[in-house]
């Protein structure tokens, strides 16, 4: 059987654990979920496809403000308007066609202004953690047909998470490390629709529909003998967890270094028992972990990477592959300006060469990205 968006596979989930500390700003869930019978074979740098439903009460809310039962059935859908906002649409992120109608359809000083105006600045702001639900409260007056409501919105998708396990060491499960995402507005509670829908609604005997998300250009390299740096602050150290777990059992002979990244040490060491167990089996040759709060300036991984730049270096020049994992607008960017400071001065060169060098290790598939 092929499992894939449009035909996934019911998995069971095996426990779900937090791993991050009670006081954490954060809330980092491990998540060990059983391919049972799917014979669904993953290579360590993959991801996995979720596929959530929203949540119930948001639904719920909806379908009152709307002014609908929920057990109303949807002309041309043959579902209830409940099942149809449950599991087919994006109910909490309004797309822009959305905020264009009701931009259209009521008297909101601050956002008809916006509009006109056409400032995405103000307008990403504005939208900034607001929900469907918010944008129709927006006008109490306000009412919506319900097919047009449902045409201005997007289908559900799948959330992706890297896998931090390797099936050499647990054949038949899939296990993922992730942060589920919670805010408050104006004293409004929000979740992001996966993380939420795994931490709140999944327990053990749970099912939930998967489907693998094959990633070919963030592997270990075939040699097991070359060494590896991973740079993975965040959730980003989630791949790493199954490279070492893969390395442990292949028994490889290739270095590893890894740079891990979190806010405090004693309530964000993720993984750490899995972290001394990889150093105690002399898996992981060399870790640096840079806690960004535990001190008064905030210290990164590209702080850290920088702190033993010519040992990182020769790294890079006995031929390590280099992988970066976790998030994409702000760190992954900051590490490669770290990475081209550290070459231009490693090797006295000019930005132009620098550039060129880090294009070269990515030609040469040793400078690997899986951000998001
Ligand atoms: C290849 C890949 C691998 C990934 N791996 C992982 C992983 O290993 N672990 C992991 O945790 N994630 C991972 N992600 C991210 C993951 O796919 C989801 O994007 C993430 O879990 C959020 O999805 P959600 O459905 O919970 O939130 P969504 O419903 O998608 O909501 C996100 C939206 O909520 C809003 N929002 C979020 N936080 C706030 C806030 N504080 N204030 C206001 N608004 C806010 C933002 O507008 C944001 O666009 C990965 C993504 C990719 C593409
Ligand atoms: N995990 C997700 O689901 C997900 C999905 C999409 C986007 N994001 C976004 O990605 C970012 C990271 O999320 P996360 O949960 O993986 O990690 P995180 O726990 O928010 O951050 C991990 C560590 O990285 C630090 N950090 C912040 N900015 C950095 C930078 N520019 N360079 C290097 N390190 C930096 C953080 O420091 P400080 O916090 O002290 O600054 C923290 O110590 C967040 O902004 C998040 O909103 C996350």
């Amino acid at each position: 059987m092929i499992w894939n968006k449009q035909n996934p596979y019911l998995a069971e989930i095996i426990s779900a654990k937090l791993l991050s500390g009670k006081n954490s700003n954060k809330e980092i869930m491990h998540y060990k979920i059983s391919l049972g019978d799917s014979k669904i074979k993953y290579n360590p740098g993959d991801s996995l496809g979720v596929i959530p439903l929203n949540n119930h009460q948001l639904v719920t809310d909806i379908i009152i403000r709307l002014g609908y039962s929920p057990l109303n059935i949807v002309e041309g859908y043959d579902k209830t308007i409940f099942e149809l906002l449950e599991s087919q649409f994006e109910i909490l992120s309004p797309t822009n066609r959305f905020i264009a109608y009701i931009n259209e359809n009521i008297h909101h000083t601050e956002l008809n202004k916006i509009i006109k105006n056409q400032d995405k600045t103000l307008l990403s702001q504005f939208k900034y953690g607001k929900s469907v639900l918010d944008f129709l409260n927006l006008d109490s007056k306000f009412n919506i047909d319900l097919k047009i409501f449902l045409s201005l919105l997007k289908p559900l998708q799948h959330r992706a998470y890297s896998i931090s396990s390797s099936l050499l060491k647990y054949p038949k499960e899939v296990h993922l490390t992730v942060s589920t995402q919670r805010w408050e507005k104006s004293s409004q509670k929000y979740g992001g629709v996966c993380s939420t829908f795994l931490a709140d609604n999944c327990y053990q005997g749970t099912r939930i529909k998967v489907f693998l998300i094959p990633n070919r250009n963030f592997r270990l390299p075939v040699d097991h003998d070359k060494p590896i740096i991973m740079i993975g602050p965040g959730t980003g150290i989630a791949p790493f967890i199954a490279f070492l777990q893969e390395r442990t059992q292949l028994k490889s002979h290739g270095k590893n270094w890894l740079f891990y990244g979190a806010q405090f040490r004693k309530t964000d060491h993720i993984y750490e028992n899995e972290l001394i167990y990889f150093q105690d089996n002399k898996v992981l040759d060399k870790l640096d972990i840079a806690f960004s709060r535990d001190q008064e300036k905030k210290i990164y991984v590209q702080d850290k990477i920088y702190e033993v730049k010519s040992e990182f270096f020769k790294w890079i020049k006995e031929g390590a592959y280099l992988y970066v994992c976790g998030d994409a607008i702000n760190m992954a960017k900051d590490v490669n300006s770290i990475l081209q400071k550290i070459i231009q001065e490693q090797l006295n060169c000019s930005e132009d060469k620098s550039i060129l060098y880090i294009k070269n290790l990515k030609k040469e598939k040793r400078y690997l990205l899986d951000v998001y």
